[in-house]
């Protein structure tokens, strides 16, 4: 089966990583539906790529992520793949980070994503396939990222086990664990001041290399 006109939603389709895979994607020919929290700028992304259908929702309402995916199978005529690039960062001790922020890492980072997974799993099509973006901290925690890294890496492993409890169904879970880009993404963190961390990838080469081809391969490999 190829991949033009594979049904793909897209959450976080407001940041620098998921817009990208959306743009990407919907360049390749697949039928994207977009998510977003921002309802400004999810509107111009979706009237950017030819008017694809969309839908705010917050991390924070865990029943709304769920819905994301049973909507995007109604809108589109069925669901192929489900990319997953939400997120927030962190920054500070683990003595200094309050509960509250802990909250907010863990729910935006972890509960979010796994909530829309769990509720793709229903609808999606044989083969089909979900991406999540995670990160390189899962594999090098550092110091003044401690909730941040712990957030990342409770998905991570939920991922982990997820993609061996799908397998029967023929359904793939990637794990994508994206390196350090420049999207600004460090900068918009919700506590903490980031530290000092080097240049980043390009972000349109590794959306492409670590997101969007594996993806479409996985998805031609139907
Ligand atoms: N940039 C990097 O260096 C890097 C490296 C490894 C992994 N990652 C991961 O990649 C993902 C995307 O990062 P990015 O660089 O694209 O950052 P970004 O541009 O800041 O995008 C973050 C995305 O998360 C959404 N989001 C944040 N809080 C939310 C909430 N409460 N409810 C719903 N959506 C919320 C944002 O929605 P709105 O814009 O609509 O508010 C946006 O779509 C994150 O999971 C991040 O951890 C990034």
């Amino acid at each position: 089966m190829g991949v033009v006109g594979a049904g793909v939603l897209v959450v976080g389709a407001t940041g620098a990583i998921g817009g990208l895979a959306a743009g990407q994607l919907t360049e390749r020919g697949i039928a994207t539906a977009l998510a977003g929290r921002d309802r400004h700028r999810l509107e111009k992304r979706a009237a950017a790529l030819g008017g694809r259908p969309r839908r705010v929702f917050d991390a924070y309402d865990l029943n709304g992520c769920a819905r994301l995916a049973p909507w995007a199978a109604g809108v589109l005529g069925g669901l192929d793949a489900v990319v997953v690039a939400v997120g927030v960062a962190g920054f500070g001790s683990v003595a200094e980070v309050s509960d509250a922020s802990a909250e907010h890492l863990l729910t935006v980072n972890a509960l979010a994503p796994m909530a829309v997974v769990r509720g793709s799993l229903g609808v999606l099509s044989p083969g089909g396939v979900v991406a999540v973006v995670t990160g390189e901290i899962v594999d090098r925690p550092a110091r003044g990222m401690g909730d941040y890294a712990a957030a990342k890496s409770a998905l991570a492993a939920w991922l982990g086990v997820a993609g061996r409890e799908v397998r029967r169904e023929a359904l793939q879970v990637m794990d994508v664990r994206m390196p350090h880009l420049d999207t600004g993404f460090a900068a918009r963190a919700v506590v903490g001041t980031v530290p000092a961390l080097g240049p980043g990838a390009d972000p349109a080469e590794a959306v492409r290399e670590h997101l969007v081809v594996p993806v479409l391969d996985a998805l031609d490999r139907r």
